[in-house]
């Protein structure tokens, strides 16, 4: 073992473990840089939060800006313009009927939607889907259900969480339309047996299941949802943690469907590659939050700020948005060739969340294999779904379609070279 290896082991915790043995300096760009001055392209950006990737001039700027003002403040202190124009500039991308509340993770995102979803109905029920990954704090980890291992050792968890499947017709060994219907069922399942509508507080559901395999549900499942918790007086929460700031082309998943959410959970990439989240709710929720209901040391930290804004402000600027469905197009068509491969059960992606899944009990291996190879091409991937079946693609937003190409025909030759070996 290498001298920065076990010093690692050493002095962190294994539950973090080590997935390649790099040892990196520094990024630029769409690049990681290792001591040694080896480049590999990150098409994983710290699991789809560099939206920018590595030292965006913009947010750098932004970053040295505000360095030189203060680091900290505790929200209530006194008026900042910098969270006032961060808040405005998210608030632009959704709407006006919208307010914010900060926070520093996805998974405390999460936390304050349940909070103010049971603050504001009076009711205790949430229901969360198979697959789901909300986070790890306990009240979002009571809704995350795509690993036994994330939740077992917890239990007891949050009480009146309920689950139902995803739509996801991989996982299910469903067509599309027969997923829904199973969704659909089971949601009524719930409610004549487990827990009457009028008990249920919110429905949270990522629009794109992310740790789940990148799972894009059928349409109407959205619309479907928005309409059950409008007849229900039930809160309907869309975690945009991952799938969020320009991804899938639009600024949010949501935003390609007409639903207009209740609450938008946002994280990942909102800081620009700093740690902060957001809770967006409709106005006369957030009012249910009377002055010290809920709050937070760090949350809008005012250098998050900084670099969340040139992040927004980039992404505007640049079209990223329409850039990343561009290139979304362009992995498909590469990559879609792929499903013709006994072992690659799916293609799929909107925007720059792109998916290859491998079929049955050899597909966890394949992925394993696939990241090596990857790696030794100086391209670094990342699994995803239930059984890590999944290979997922979340490069910056604003990589350069050469570069990205060559990467997909790389990934594509890698793929069917592991295939013919099998
Ligand atoms: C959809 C979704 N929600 C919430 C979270 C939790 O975010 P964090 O790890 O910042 O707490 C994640 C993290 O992967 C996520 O993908």
């Amino acid at each position: 073992m290498s001298n920065i290896a076990a010093r690692y082991s050493n002095s962190l915790a294994g539950v973090v473990p080590m997935e390649t043995t790099l040892h990196i300096r520094s990024g630029s760009g769409s690049f990681l840089e290792t001591e040694s001055g080896e480049r590999y392209l990150d098409l994983a950006t710290g699991i789809a939060v560099n939206a920018l990737g590595y030292r965006h001039p913009e947010v750098m700027a932004a970053l040295a800006e505000q360095a030189q003002r203060h680091l900290h403040l505790y929200g209530g202190t006194g008026y900042q313009d910098v969270v006032i124009d961060f808040a405005e500039a998210i608030l632009a991308t959704v709407g006006p009927q919208y307010q914010l509340f900060f926070g520093n993770s996805g998974t405390e995102a999460v936390e304050a939607a349940i909070k103010l979803s049971r603050l504001a109905t009076g009711r205790p029920g949430i229901i969360a889907f198979r697959g789901a990954f909300h986070g790890r704090t306990l009240g979002a980890l009571s809704l995350t259900a795509s690993a036994a291992r994330y939740r077992s050792a917890y239990e007891p968890l949050l009480p009146s969480v309920y689950h139902v499947d995803y739509p996801a017709p991989t996982r299910l060994g469903l067509t599309p339309n027969q997923a829904l219907q199973e969704t659909q069922r089971q949601l009524q399942t719930v409610f004549d047996n487990e827990i009457g509508p009028e008990r249920v507080a919110a429905i949270v559901v990522e629009p794109i299941q992310g740790e789940g395999g990148y799972i894009i549900p059928p349409p109407g499942f959205l619309e479907w949802l928005a309409d059950v918790a409008a007849r229900n007086g039930i809160i309907l929460a869309v975690d945009e943690v991952q799938s969020g700031i320009g991804r899938t082309g639009r600024m949010f998943a949501y935003q390609h469907t007409a639903i207009r959410p209740d609450l938008i959970i946002m994280g990942k990439a909102l800081g620009g590659g700093l740690p902060i989240s957001a809770l967006a709710g409709r106005r006369d929720l957030m009012q249910a939050w009377t002055a010290g209901t809920h709050g937070t040391t760090f949350g809008g930290n005012p250098l998050a700020c900084a670099t969340g804004l040139a992040t927004l402000r980039t992404i505007e600027k640049e079209n990223l948005t329409a850039h990343a469905s561009a290139l979304g197009n362009v992995a498909l068509d590469i990559l879609g060739a792929l499903a013709e491969l006994p072992q690659v059960c799916d293609v799929r992606g909107q925007g720059l969340m792109v998916a290859v899944e491998f079929s049955g009990e050899n597909g966890p291996g394949l992925v394993r294999q696939l990241i090596a190879k990857a790696l030794e091409e100086h391209i670094i991937l990342h699994a995803a779904g239930l059984r890590h079946e999944v290979i997922r693609l979340m490069p910056p937003l604003n990589i350069d379609r050469t570069l990205f190409t060559d990467a997909l025909h790389t990934i594509a030759r890698l793929i069917a070279e592991l295939s013919s070996n099998r």
